[in-house]
């Protein structure tokens, strides 16, 4: 595809503005330990791991293998209604590294999908505990809790960085 750059104003990307992307989008081809390159051959260190998924580096071997042996088994198993001896596996070693008193795992897929069901853990608890009025949640201004709906209405990211903002509140 030799339009890639002229294309990119149909993809939407995540907390840029659109139109200062498309003038010049970074577009990333290639990944190796902790460096990345885009499609121009320009070379960065991936300081943020890949917004935190890829800390054991871009283009692990050991993990590359592990990837393809679980797909080449079961590349799918309905959480629905199953699990899969690797989700076992895995909760299983959480468990023994988690601190004292954890020991129940519920796996996700990203963080965002992480502070949704904790949210809703946590009102679930409440409603069978006696105490269903209890479904506040209290975040802080400058927190980042990510892009879903619940977790990002308990996001404290200013959308502007205008200090106070147009309803008065200072920035932290
Ligand atoms: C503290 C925190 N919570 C939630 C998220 C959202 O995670 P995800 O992008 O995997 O949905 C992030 C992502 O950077 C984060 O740093």
């Amino acid at each position: 595809m030799t339009n890639m750059k002229e294309f990119v104003k149909h993809l939407i990307v995540d907390f840029t503005q659109m139109q200062e992307f498309i003038n010049d989008p970074l577009i990333v081809s290639e990944g190796n330990g902790l460096r990345i390159k885009d499609v121009d051959g320009k070379e960065y260190i991936d300081g943020l791991s890949g917004v935190f998924t890829v800390s054991l580096g871009h283009g692990n071997k050991k993990i590359l293998e592990a990837m393809v042996s679980q797909l080449k088994s079961l590349e799918f198993a309905p959480p629905l209604h199953a699990t899969n001896p690797s989700a076992i596996k895995l909760a299983k070693m959480l468990t023994e590294i988690a601190p004292k008193g954890f020991d129940t795992v519920k796996l996700l897929s990203g963080g965002s999908e992480a502070v949704e069901a904790s949210i809703k853990m946590a009102r679930q608890y409440h409603v069978q505990t006696g105490n269903a009025r209890k479904y506040k949640v209290i975040s802080m201004y400058g927190s980042y809790h990510g892009g879903t709906m619940g977790a990002l209405s308990a996001t404290g990211v200013l959308a502007t960085p205008k200090c106070p903002n147009a309803d008065g509140i200072a920035c932290p």
